[in-house]
């Protein structure tokens, strides 16, 4: 059985642009991606602003028409309540967002998040039909003691008891030690990792799951070496930070099927 996995590229910005400079961001990659006459048909694009951007954002998608997709970074395990500082899954839907991520490294590290609060966010998401991207990834100090894959098996294994029967999710495999440090993992670690993801995935869920549910790798991505990645049967897809705050940098990742000579 084989399904074809849609590329996603998906633009992390943090905490990077207010929402003035996320209008004036938005608008040069819509003009780029026109300009190189990207084709949105067969790459997805999307892209995470920090929340205070997002109705701008989803104010200029609407108007310009343009054809990407936009997120949130974290979203509230609860539904509307009285929860100070927090954001429903709701409020994200009402925004047109499609997306969240869900257990990026610097929630985990810097807010504690556990694997069982990363499922119950990404749980909440689904009920608004909102995909979580859903961030796994071992640090230097795993990769010394347990190697590789051991730690995000653990932690997709967790996510997932959280989750319904069937969920449309998208997993991230992001090594914390290739986020911002300049050296990201080679395609040959990434693609033992990821395959071995839905290996495991497939056990947990079933032959359809595994095979439609798109990972992608994150940490270090940029144009120069977005073309290896993507050669990997396992790698559907770059959840991008750093390289994703340029215009040109990000739209050249986009077009990496340019740069692929199999
Ligand atoms: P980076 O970040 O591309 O700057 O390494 C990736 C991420 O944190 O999602």
């Amino acid at each position: 059985m084989t399904t074809v996995r849609k590329p996603l590229i998906a633009g992390n910005w943090k905490m990077n642009f207010d929402h003035l400079q996320a209008l004036a961001f938005v608008q040069k990659i819509g003009w780029s991606l026109n300009d190189i006459k990207h084709d949105l048909e067969n790459v997805e694009i999307v892209i995470f602003p920090p929340f205070t951007d997002l109705r701008s954002v989803q104010t200029l998608v609407d108007a310009d028409k343009l054809r990407i997709g936009y997120g949130a970074q974290d979203v509230s395990q609860h539904g509307p309540g009285a929860y100070t500082g927090e954001i429903a899954a709701e409020f994200l839907q009402k925004l047109g967002a499609q997306y969240v991520i869900t257990g990026h490294s610097e929630r985990r590290s810097y807010h504690g998040e556990s694997d069982e609060l990363i499922g119950k966010k990404s749980a909440a998401a689904l009920r608004q039909g909102i995909t979580p991207v859903i961030c796994v990834g071992e640090t230097a100090e795993d990769l010394e003691a347990h190697g590789a894959a051991a730690v995000p098996l653990q932690q997709v294994t967790a996510v997932l008891a959280e989750l319904p029967e069937n969920p449309e999710v998208v997993i991230a495999y992001e090594p914390v030690w290739a986020i911002g440090s300049g050296k990201a993992a080679t395609a040959a670690q990434a693609q033992e990792v990821c395959g071995a993801i839905r290996q495991k995935i497939t056990e947990l869920r079933g032959e359809a799951f595994g095979e439609k549910t798109r990972i992608l790798y994150g940490g270090s991505v940029k144009s120069e070496n977005i073309a290896e990645f993507m050669k990997q049967p396992d790698i559907d897809g770059a959840l991008i930070g750093g390289a994703s705050l340029k215009v040109e940098e990000f739209t050249k990742i986009a077009q990496f099927q340019k740069h692929i000579t199999v």
